[in-house]
């Protein structure tokens, strides 16, 4: 079965082809010659996976899923969640994000923050989700090289080290969207 991951992401791709049988062909948006800028203007993860799927979907007409992932700091109403790529503007490096909230953590003794990942299928046009949660707290500075993002700043619960400074397979087996997406790869080698 061929399925369209709406996503460039080479680890992404890796990820999610590592875990799927291999009867399940993923394919990349470069594979089915999609070079759109793919509209993200929902204001809930699930609204962004759904609209990047949908717009796939109708264009294509091919099966597809897309997944969207946010951070959510408590002391911060759970900001900067579906803005967590964006949060220090648009086209802003990971380094501008991590400075940011750091900047508006300082002195707030409440660390704690989850990632969450949702993702959307669309099987001939009938919609499922599968969403992935990791607990953890923000540090006071970076610490690692590894991994992208807000990694060098979050520390998963019941570990003494960053995303960052984690082997990324050790990672995927506890990360948001390696949850999300075992959820998916479950669904997916059923059918
Ligand atoms: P996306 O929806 O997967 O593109 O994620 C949106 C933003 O969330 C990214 O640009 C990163 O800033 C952040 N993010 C997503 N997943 C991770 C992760 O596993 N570690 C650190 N940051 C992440």
């Amino acid at each position: 079965m061929d399925i369209v991951f709406a996503t460039n992401n080479k680890n992404k791709l890796k990820e999610i082809r590592n875990i799927l049988d291999k009867s399940i062909n993923i394919i990349s948006l470069e594979e089915i010659g999609c070079r759109d800028d793919i509209p993200e203007t929902q204001d809930t993860l699930e609204g962004n996976a759904a609209q990047k799927a949908r717009y796939i979907y109708e264009k294509y007409g091919k099966n597809c899923f897309a997944d969207d992932t946010g951070l959510e700091v408590e002391a911060l109403n759970n900001e900067p969640g579906v803005y967590s790529a964006r949060y220090a503007g648009e086209k802003c490096l990971a380094e501008d994000n991590i400075i940011k909230l750091l900047k508006n953590l300082e002195g707030i003794e409440n660390r704690k923050a989850q990632f969450r990942t949702s993702i959307c299928l669309i099987i001939n046009g009938e919609e499922f989700f599968f969403n992935g949660d990791v607990q953890g707290d923000i540090l006071c500075e970076e610490h690692g090289i590894d991994g992208f993002g807000y990694d060098p700043i979050f520390k998963p619960l019941g570990y003494e080290i960053s995303f960052a400074e984690m082997d990324m397979k050790e990672k995927n087996k506890i990360s948001h969207r390696g949850k999300a997406c075992i959820k998916l790869a479950e669904y997916l080698n059923k059918l």
